[in-house]
C-alpha cells in the first residue's frame, strides 16, 4: 500500500507539472521548453522532500506560472512572507533566477498564531516556523537552490 501511494503521489506530481505549466501565456522571452518545465518540477519535488514544506506543490506551480507569465518589461522583485524552513524560497529562487528577479524572504520564526479550537487547519499549522531561524533557511537554500536569487 505504501508503494502504491508513492507511485500515486509521483504520478500526480508529474501530471500537475504538465497541466499547470502547460500554459500558452508563459512569456516567450523566458524560452522555457517542455523538458525545462519537467526539470523544474523535479527540482521542486526534490527540494520539498529534502527540506520539508508547509506549501503544497500545486501552490508553488501556480506561483511559478504567474511569475513566468509576467512580461520582463514589468519591473519588480518577489517577496515571500513566511518562509519557514525555506523550501518554497529554494524553489522560487530558481524561477526568479530564470526571469532575472530577486527573491526576498521574511519570517518572524515565531510560528502562526493559535487557531480557534474548532479550526482544524489553523491548529495543524500553528507549529510552523517555530524552532527555525534564518540560519536554517540559509543552510537549506544552499543545499537546494540558487542562492544568487535570494536576499
Ligand atoms: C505555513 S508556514 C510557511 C511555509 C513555507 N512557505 C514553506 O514553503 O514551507 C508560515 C510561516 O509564516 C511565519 N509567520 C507567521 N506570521 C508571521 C508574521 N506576522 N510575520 C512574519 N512571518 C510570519 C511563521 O513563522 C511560519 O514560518
Amino acid at each position: 500500500m505504501g508503494k502504491l501511494l508513492k507511485v500515486h503521489s509521483l504520478t500526480r506530481f508529474f501530471t500537475d507539472i504538465i497541466i499547470i505549466l502547460d500554459s500558452k501565456k508563459i512569456h516567450p522571452a523566458y524560452k522555457i521548453s517542455f523538458w525545462g518545465k519537467i526539470r523544474l518540477g523535479i527540482k521542486f519535488y526534490s527540494n520539498n522532500r529534502k527540506i520539508g514544506t508547509g506549501t503544497s506543490h500545486r501552490v508553488v506551480l501556480a506561483m511559478t506560472l504567474k511569475i513566468l507569465e509576467t512580461p520582463p518589461e514589468v519591473k519588480g522583485d518577489l517577496i515571500e512572507c513566511g518562509t519557514w524552513k525555506g523550501a518554497t524560497a529554494a524553489n522560487l529562487s530558481i524561477v526568479c533566477k530564470m526571469v532575472g528577479r530577486k527573491l526576498k524572504v521574511f519570517d518572524s520564526f515565531e510560528g502562526l498564531p493559535e487557531g480557534k479550537p474548532d479550526d482544524r487547519q489553523a491548529n495543524m499549522e500553528s507549529s510552523f516556523g517555530q524552532d527555525f531561524s534564518n540560519v536554517t533557511v540559509q543552510k537549506n537554500s544552499q543545499k537546494a537552490s540558487d542562492l544568487n536569487a535570494i536576499k
